[in-house]
């Protein structure tokens, strides 16, 4: 796995930049600079991710105000967040992206999709004209001239064959409005995208309660230098419910929950807030599978981005924890539990 801790007095003194003065922008990006923050590079497109980036559902739609937004996104970029995922479809995310950090756009890395031009759930668009069409819109949307990866929001394996969708990204690469094409799915779609030689990155559903991925793409990614983006990396922290979730989104996790039975997901460890308490394991254990680079974990909470580096700063669980979570998986999980949407 290529990793490393770079602290921002190091590379400031390495670089010769004065403390207090803007950080150079790295070529295409920005050499990382948070301050106790692992930064891996995404296989083949060479961009070095803070390993804990940032999912914007957290931050769509009327319940969060845009100066709420605001600081929460500023403030963790200023903490070393440098990987931020998003898509046209969740509702006003991407403009509230623009507004908040549209003006800092050398110091992070922007992974949208394409595919969904109106809302979730609406028809989906895979005809060439319409991937090229809404990979524009986002670039408006977040005051930028380039998306670092688009992503073809969990396109059916049927799409990718008929061919357009690919062909979109292709083009729009050609124009300079997105510098590498991603797959953002899961199941045989996901194993299809990957075995094409096509895409740069995949997006896919990975945590403890979420473990299809890390036998049927993972291995495939590490062979192809394909970099792995992670979505719904702490599995919706399902533990916080008292009961079933009347949310559908967060009912499968809390389901398999149930079954799995982990132990460290009630009581006292689900309660405790440090990196062995549930949350902590369960980023610890996605962050330290060989062959992942960035976890792009939702929040709409200021400071939770912080927090949460806090806990992957502890480093990867111990191998007879992540053995003992694997196991439990191979011996509860059906043959229906297969990656989540
Ligand atoms: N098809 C696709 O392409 C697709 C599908 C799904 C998701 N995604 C991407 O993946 C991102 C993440 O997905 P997600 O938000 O559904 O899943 P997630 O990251 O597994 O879960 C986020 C939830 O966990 C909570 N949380 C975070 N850290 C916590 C901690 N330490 N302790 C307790 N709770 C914690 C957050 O609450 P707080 O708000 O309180 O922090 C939030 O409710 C999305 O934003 C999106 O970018 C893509």
């Amino acid at each position: 796995m290529n990793s490393d801790w770079t602290r921002r007095g190091f590379i400031r003194a390495a670089s010769g930049t004065a403390a207090g003065l803007a950080l150079a922008p790295l070529a295409l990006g920005r050499e990382p600079v948070g301050e106790g923050v692992e930064y891996r590079t995404l296989g083949k497109t060479g961009m070095r991710v803070s390993v804990l980036g940032f999912g914007a559902t957290g931050i769509a739609g009327e319940g969060v105000e845009q100066d709420h937004a605001t600081i929460l996104l500023n403030q963790a970029l200023d903490n070393g967040l440098n990987s931020i995922d998003t898509a046209p479809c969740y509702l006003d995310a991407e403009e509230k992206i623009g507004r908040a950090i549209g003006h800092r756009r050398d110091e992070y890395f922007l992974f949208s999709k394409a595919g969904h031009f109106g809302h979730w759930g609406a028809e989906p668009d895979w005809s060439a004209d319409g991937i090229v069409r809404v990979i524009e819109r986002s670039l408006q949307r977040m005051k930028t001239d380039y998306l670092d990866v688009a992503q073809l929001h969990s396109c059916s394996e049927q799409a990718l064959r008929q061919g357009e969708a690919i062909e979109g990204l292709q083009r729009a690469k050609e124009q300079g409005k997105i510098r590498f094409v991603g797959y953002s799915g899961d199941d045989a779609a996901a194993r299809y995208a990957v075995g094409l030689d096509v895409f740069d990155t995949l997006m896919t559903s990975i945590s403890v309660f979420d473990q299809q991925a890390i036998d049927l793409t993972l291995p495939i990614c590490r062979q192809k230098n394909i970099g792995v983006i992670v979505k719904r990396p702490i599995g919706n922290a399902v533990w916080r419910y008292d009961g079933a979730p009347s949310n559908w989104y967060h009912r499968a996790y809390y389901q398999r929950m149930r079954e799995l039975d982990y132990g460290f997901t009630e009581g006292a460890t689900a309660a405790d807030r440090g990196p062995d308490g549930a949350g902590g394991i369960a980023l610890r254990f996605t962050a330290g599978l060989e062959g992942v680079h960035t976890l792009v974990t939702g929040t709409g909470r200021i400071g939770r981005w912080s927090s949460n580096n806090e806990l992957l700063r502890a480093g990867p669980l111990d191998p007879a924890q992540v053995e003992s979570i694997r196991a439990r998986w191979a011996e509860v999980a059906g043959d229906d539990w297969i990656g989540q949407i």
